[in-house]
């Protein structure tokens, strides 16, 4: 499949066909491309926590604002980002030439030390990359998926034991569509009004 035919045939499902299993050899398959998101200093400040269990996706339901979707799909995966992802670098650059290292460790340590803020950004930034990258994977495999962000985040942590490092993200519902049944792709805005060349106020593409 194309990259256009694979974004073309991406929606957001929220009704999937109930009692449906998702096994580890599929997860792996598609958290195998999920890796090759690009993140900043690659300190791939991803987590994810992949919820298959039927009373655990109930419970996380009853958080979600009732959401139909995350008791019926196959898995609803929480994408997270950590705040101390920084901390890994010296792992993370190991085998890395020693000119990249000696220059990236001093660097994300000034970046990141003391930044909270910036540790958040990053978080959110990287776990929502690697959110589409999930979107995009899963559905070149035959599997239908919804981001979400209507959860009650704190909640959701808890029930989910997240450390206070991690945060969560975004929630992404798999699974197959009831029916088959792929949504109307809704209205996007059209290229000139979001495409602006040089400078915001310069002329639009196209
Ligand atoms: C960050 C984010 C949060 C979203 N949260 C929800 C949600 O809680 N519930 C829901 O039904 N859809 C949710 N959506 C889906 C959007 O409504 C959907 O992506 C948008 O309407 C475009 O539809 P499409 O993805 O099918 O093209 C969310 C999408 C994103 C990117």
């Amino acid at each position: 499949m194309s990259f256009h035919d694979l974004a073309e045939a991406r929606h957001s499902v929220r009704h999937y066909q109930p009692g449906l299993t998702i096994d580890d050899a599929a997860l792996q398959a598609i958290f195998a491309d999920v890796l090759l998101t690009p993140s900043s200093f690659n300190l791939q400040h991803w987590q994810f926590v992949v919820v298959r269990d039927a009373a655990r996706k109930q419970a996380l339901r009853a958080v979600s604002y009732g959401q139909q979707q995350v008791e019926d799909c196959a898995a609803a995966i929480l994408v997270c980002g950590r705040l101390n992802a920084f901390e890994d670098a010296p792992r993370i650059y190991e085998d890395a030439p020693e000119a990249l290292r000696a220059k990236a460790l001093p660097t994300v340590a000034g970046a990141y030390t003391g930044q909270p803020a910036l540790q958040r950004e990053e978080a959110v930034r990287s776990g929502s990359m690697a959110a589409m990258s999930l979107m995009y994977a899963a559905k070149a495999r035959g599997w239908d998926t919804g981001p979400m962000i209507g959860f009650d985040a704190a909640k959701v942590s808890a029930l989910l034991g997240l450390d206070a490092q991690t945060v969560p993200v975004m929630l992404v519902v798999l699974g197959k569509a009831l029916n088959d049944q792929q949504p109307a792709r809704l209205y996007r805005r059209p290229l000139g009004e979001v495409v602006k060349l040089e400078t915001q106020d310069g002329p639009a593409l196209g």
